[in-house]
């Protein structure tokens, strides 16, 4: 299975982000294209980022009735992207009849991808906010599980997490892993964060890195640090 680094493009408009991805010219970087992009630049920024060569991850968290979501599932699905993803909160029949709005594509599909407990939560908010009261270690295990039971093809969780989902879930079962900060670098308001090295070192298929690349002076040497780190190349 493919191991990469996923860049974060999460830009207020298509402009800045086609600007961010022109200065990527040997290798073209996974994009991640989220909420504040796709609300902003519409559904056309996908087939534009995809045109340019690159993979998309398009990161919208669908999170609604099991029917909104698989009608919404088909139609994200004929944008072209290559991976897609759901809140596993949202139980095991809404994962269900996400996947079946991504399966309604004829030929391959994306993966389709379950979003356990956001990196921007710890355990404290967690239980003190939303009265789920185990450890977050186990909540997060319990939902790969359920994702895995619906038929998804992994989860997104920290990189912390990673080494027991596989050990739940098997090894070929996804981890994307946001909150990656470089050893020298800022947390700004991710709470579980590890290095693009120790993600590796943990398993992580995927690293999910913004602020680290998009922020940086020079955000291409920032992106192969990344790679780098995490792909040992
Ligand atoms: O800038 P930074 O590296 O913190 O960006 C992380 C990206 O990963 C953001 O786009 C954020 O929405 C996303 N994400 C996350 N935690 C999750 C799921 C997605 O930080 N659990």
């Amino acid at each position: 299975m493919a191991k990469d680094v996923i860049i974060a493009c999460d830009f207020d408009g298509a402009e800045k982000t086609l600007a961010f991805l022109d200065l990527f010219n040997d290798r073209k970087p996974f994009v991640k294209i989220g909420m504040e992009l796709f609300y902003s630049a519409g559904p056309d920024i996908v087939r534009k980022v995809k045109e340019r060569g690159h993979k998309v991850f398009l990161d919208l968290k669908l999170h609604d009735i099991p029917n909104t979501v698989r009608k919404s599932m088909a139609v994200l699905t004929n944008l072209g992207a290559d991976i897609l993803d759901l809140h596993a909160g949202g139980t095991i029949s809404m994962m269900k009849a996400g996947l079946e709005g991504v399966c309604q594509r004829v030929g391959a599909r994306p993966l389709l991808i379950a979003i356990t407990q956001l990196t921007s939560t710890d355990e404290e908010s967690m239980q003190r906010d939303l009265l789920i009261e185990r450890p977050i270690a186990d909540v997060v295990s319990h939902y790969a599980l359920n994702a895995k039971i619906a038929g998804l093809d992994g989860i997104v969780c920290s990189p912390l997490e990673a080494d027991k989902v596989h050990k739940t879930c098997g090894k070929d079962f996804l981890t994307i892993t946001p909150g990656i900060r470089f050893e020298d670098g800022e947390k700004g308001d991710q709470k579980r964060v590890m290095t693009p090295t120790a993600a590796r070192q943990a398993g992580s298929d995927y690293i999910v890195v913004g602020r680290p690349i998009t922020a940086a002076e020079d955000p291409v040497a920032a992106y192969l640090r990344c790679v780098k780190e995490f792909l040992g190349e």
